[in-house]
This record gives structure tokens, C-alpha cells and sequence, in this order.
């Protein structure tokens, strides 16, 4: 039987590493060199992984990548992908390749509030405390100038308090409504500060408001922001004539761009597809999110919110066919930083800053959105002409190859032989058996 552990986070790395060992790893004793393995060699640069987060025992590895020849307002990026997933960034570099010969991607940051709210409870009467909210905003607002002043000089801040009234969601519910314009950095530590400050103050002014009574009962719930942003939104487009969409794969455009565009119809009425079609946008969102140190998770949070903002479920892209013109677009929120957070830490996201010429948050959201486009081009095309196993199990062959600790000569024959047939795990298996004797 295995017994709680106490004081797990004081013990020592060491000591975590033994704990486990002796507790859940007693058949795998190998899993210690494999966890150690991982370390860096440069204690320095371990230990700031380590001090990311908690009770960190080792270093899980995401292959870093770039997608090269991506021209978006007619700059040209190589754009930095983290992701396990094999044929995304094949994927991203091809789109990025087709569409750089066709007119490259337009990106447009349409706007940039994010939000947080302090929920709370109320018992009194609405208009009460509609004219205490009044009494109370230059103070909320004035309780947090410190904390808005370095934001301010960068041209963000503060831009507005709103008191909502939610009772008919809920019994005595109520919100202040926050928005904040929080320039280069994500904010949630600017915004999350000052809803808490004002949490303090909303409660305590509240307590000696002569119009309150006992029965009144002010009770602030919680302050937090909100990772729904759909006033952080960032547009995403690319278009040409119908006849231009032709290439090596696409012998007959009208045929492909009707195709293309029923398939879009589908992910926008029937939401298992829209599911699928729209992971695979966040196949290139969360790659470039993540390898520019930012929170794929309230990222992912945000846009699926967004996607069923009407009510269903349905595509984040959209596509159109007008007087000959091929037009393919997204709009997402997205609530991204360039400076705090990791973005100052990890050396490998200074890197990925760098690759992208050292942009400020509006434009990476526009990099980020021609990511999640590019890749939904390239997931749509193949499943409308080819279909996706063709793409995803050639690039899946170094994997299955791998698994069975191919050596380098092996995979060059094979990779040779895979070039004119097809992949398939049981294939590959049976022609390096073949190999092998
Ligand atoms: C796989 O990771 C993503 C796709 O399923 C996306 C799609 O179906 O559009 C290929």
C-alpha cells in the first residue's frame, strides 16, 4: 500500500527522484538515468528550468522547428514552431511556400481589450447599488494608479469599470466588469492585481455605506481575469484569382476551390467536424504560442469560447469565391505577450523573439493567426485532394523507424523505398525485417 508523502516539495531533487524510485518506479529502476538524462549540463541554465514551476524532477523536450518563407504584409518571416506532431511544420512550410507565391498572408489586429471581473454577491436593491458603484469608481480607479502608472507609460492601463447585474443567471450575482489595455505583455499579473485591489476596496467602502444595511451583505466571491477575449481579436487572410490556385497537386482550381469551400461549410454546420477542422488550426497556434513562452492553455480556452460564441459550435475559418477571387480568412482572439512572463527567461523563446525580429504582442498575434490559417489550408487541401495519410504517415515513418532503433543506414534505404510506396506501420516493419535479414 502506498502512504501519502509529507513535505514532498522541501525534500531535495535527489531525494524527490528516490522517493519515486522506491514508491512508483520500483519495476523501472532504469526511469532514474532516463529522467537524469534530461538534465542539462549547464547547471545554471537547469536550474532556471527547474525554478519555472514545482517539484521539477527533469526537463520534457518539444522539438523546437522553424517554418521558413512565410510572407505576411509583405515581410518575410521564419516563424519558430514547438510541437511533437510530425507533418505541422512540413505542413506550415508548404502553405507558407504557396501562398508567398500568390500574394503571401495580410494580418490585422482589429483589437487588443482584454478583461477581468470581480464577482460578488449583492442582497440589496439594484439601484442602491447602482449609486453606490458610482460613489465608489474614482476610488477603484484611484486605489490602483500604482499599479497602472509603468503601464500607462507604455500606452496601457486601465480603460474602463462597468457593474453588471447577473441575477437573472443567478440569485443576488453581480460583476464588476473590467477592461485593460495591457500593450506588450499578456497581463494577467497587471490585471489580476488590480481587480484585487479593487475587490478590497469595493468591499471595504461598501462596509461603512450608510445606505447598506446588515441585510444588504456585500460578499466579493472572486477577482480574476477572464481568458474570453473577444474584443482581442486578430484578423487573418489570403486571397487570389480561382485559376492561380493551381499547382503540382491541383490540376483543376474550380474543382478545388468548390471542394475547399464545402468542407468549410461543413466545419461550420456540423460540429464534429468543426472540432477537428479547428484542432488543426490550433496545430499551428499552440506551436508558435508555446515556442514564444506563452499560455497555450488560456489561449486554447479563449478561441474555443470564441468558436461558440453564437451559440454552437462551429469553424474559426472562412472562405469565399467572389468575381473569380479565392478569398480564405480567420478571425481568433488571441491574448499574447512579448515581454514578461517567460518571454524574459526561457533562452530559447529569446530565440524565437529574435527569429521573429523582436515583435511587440500585436504582431505576433497577426503571426500567430497566419500559423493557425497556414495550417488549416494545408489540413483542408490535403483532405479534399489527397487526403492527410499520404503527408502525415511520410513524415510519421522517422517515428516508427525510430521505434525500433533504425540505424542511420536503414532509414536512408527506407525513407528511399517509402519515397514511391506507402506507409503503413505494418509495412515499414515488414520491409526493415526485410532489411534486417
Ligand atoms: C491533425 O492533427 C489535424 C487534422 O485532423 C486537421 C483537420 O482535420 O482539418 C488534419
Amino acid at each position: 500500500m502506498i502512504k501519502p508523502v509529507s513535505g514532498f516539495s522541501k525534500f531535495s531533487k535527489e531525494e524527490k527522484i528516490n522517493w519515486l524510485l522506491s514508491t512508483y518506479l520500483k519495476d523501472s529502476p532504469q526511469s532514474e538515468s532516463v529522467l537524469k538524462q534530461y538534465w542539462n549540463t549547464d547547471g545554471d541554465l537547469q536550474k532556471l528550468h527547474e525554478e519555472f514551476t514545482e517539484n521539477t524532477l527533469s526537463n520534457f523536450y518539444l522539438p523546437f522547428g522553424i517554418a521558413p518563407n512565410f510572407e505576411i504584409n509583405g515581410k518575410l518571416y521564419a516563424i519558430p514552431m514547438a510541437i511533437e506532431e510530425s507533418s505541422v511544420i512540413a505542413a506550415a512550410s508548404k502553405a507558407a511556400k504557396f501562398w508567398g507565391s500568390r500574394g503571401g498572408f495580410k494580418a490585422e489586429v482589429l483589437n487588443t481589450v482584454k478583461i477581468g471581473q470581480v464577482h460578488f454577491l449583492f442582497n440589496g436593491n439594484d439601484a442602491l447599488l447602482q449609486e453606490f458603484f458610482i460613489e465608489v469608481k474614482p476610488l477603484l480607479i484611484e486605489s490602483v494608479a500604482s499599479i497602472t502608472k509603468n503601464m500607462e507609460k507604455r500606452g496601457g492601463g486601465l480603460l474602463g469599470i462597468e457593474l453588471r447585474n447577473k441575477t437573472e443567471l443567478m440569485e443576488g450575482y453581480y460583476q464588476l466588469h473590467c477592461k485593460f489595455e495591457t500593450v506588450d505583455s499578456m497581463g494577467a499579473n497587471f490585471i489580476n492585481s488590480c481587480l484585487e485591489k479593487f475587490a478590497d476596496v469595493f468591499r471595504d467602502t461598501a462596509g461603512y455605506y450608510p445606505k447598506f444595511t446588515e441585510a444588504t451583505n456585500l460578499e466579493v466571491i472572486m477577482s480574476i481575469l477572464s481568458n474570453m477575449v473577444p474584443e482581442c481579436i486578430v484578423r487573418a487572410e489570403v486571397s487570389c484569382p480561382v485559376e492561380d490556385l493551381k499547382d503540382d497537386n491541383i490540376s483543376n482550381p474550380e474543382l478545388f476551390a468548390g471542394k475547399f469551400l464545402t468542407a468549410l461549410k461543413i466545419a461550420e454546420v456540423e460540429p464534429y467536424r468543426a472540432v477537428t477542422h479547428n484542432k488543426g488550426i490550433m496545430n499551428g497556434i499552440d506551436a508558435v504560442v508555446l515556442a514564444t513562452g506563452n499560455d497555450f492553455r488560456a489561449v486554447e480556452a479563449g478561441v474555443h469560447a470564441y468558436a461558440s460564441k453564437d451559440g454552437r459550435y462551429t469553424s474559426l475559418t472562412h472562405a469565399s469565391i467572389e468575381d473569380g477571387i479565392f478569398k480564405f480568412w480567420m478571425e481568433i482572439p488571441l491574448a499574447v505577450g512579448t515581454v514578461g512572463g517567460l518571454t524574459n527567461l526561457h533562452p530559447l523563446v529569446k530565440v524565437a523573439l529574435e527569429i521573429l525580429q523582436k515583435p511587440g504582442a500585436r504582431d505576433l498575434m497577426k503571426v500567430i493567426a497566419v500559423a493557425g490559417l497556414a495550417q488549416n489550408f494545408a489540413a483542408v487541401r490535403s483532405l479534399v485532394t489527397t487526403g492527410i495519410q499520404q503527408g502525415h504517415m511520410k513524415m510519421h515513418l522517422m517515428n516508427i523507424l525510430n521505434q525500433h532503433q533504425a540505424t542511420q543506414n536503414e532509414k536512408k534505404e527506407l525513407i528511399s523505398y517509402f519515397k514511391k510506396h506507402t506507409v503503413t506501420h505494418s509495412s515499414v516493419e515488414a520491409q526493415l525485417e526485410k532489411l534486417r535479414q
